[in-house]
């Protein structure tokens, strides 16, 4: 990679492939005998995604939604939308959401709502990170792979601007 003196890694691709393992096994434990519909959160949940679904050991399926909330800033809109649903029917399922960062907390306290009104038979998320400090929503995360500073991160799937979702680690990104 060029050198890019404004990223600073925050958490190496080690430490994020044994946070993958621990929420494997965290899940595979929770839902032994359930066949998971795990809905992954675009656009950066996919690389977090691919990673934990190949450690379960577990009949799942895999979906994907798309919201918008954001746009090109770096700032939650606080209106959240939902660009493309899923196909697969929720009512009944157990639902296991994947997200890359709870943040403000906005975006994923409206997808819980959405989801529930659909009446799956259980519904958990597991998110890669939470900025606790930056909560807004009250948001039940039952899965989480590292709480992280209220700063900016890219990489490992999180982007800025569509850029460094990429990077094999996740780093802080410094004005
Ligand atoms: P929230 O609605 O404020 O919780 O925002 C959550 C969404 O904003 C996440 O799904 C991310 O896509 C994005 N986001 C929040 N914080 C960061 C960050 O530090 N880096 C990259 N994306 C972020
Ligand atoms: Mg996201």
């Amino acid at each position: 990679m060029v050198f890019q003196p404004q990223l600073k890694i925050l958490i190496s691709r080690d430490d994020i492939a044994k946070a993958v393992d621990r929420l494997a096994c965290e899940i595979e434990r929770d839902c032994q005998g359930k066949q998971l519909l795990l809905i992954g959160v675009l656009k950066g949940s996919f690389v977090f995604m691919a990673d934990l679904i190949r450690r379960l050991d577990l009949p799942l399926e895999v979906e994907f939604i798309k919201l918008s909330s954001y746009g090109a800033a770096r700032e939650s809109s606080g209106k959240v939308r939902v660009v493309q649903g899923v196909k697969t029917p929720v009512k009944g399922r157990d639902v296991l959401v994947i997200e890359d960062i709870v943040d403000t907390g906005i975006t994923i306290s409206f997808l819980l709502d959405y989801l529930e009104k659909k009446r799956p038979a259980s519904l958990k998320l597991c998110t890669l990170a939470d900025k606790p400090s930056r909560r807004r929503v009250p948001v039940p995360i039952d899965y989480l792979g590292f709480s992280v500073p209220d700063k900016f991160i890219v990489g490992y799937g999180l982007d800025c601007d569509e850029k460094f979702r990429n990077l094999p680690h996740i780093y802080t990104l410094e004005d």
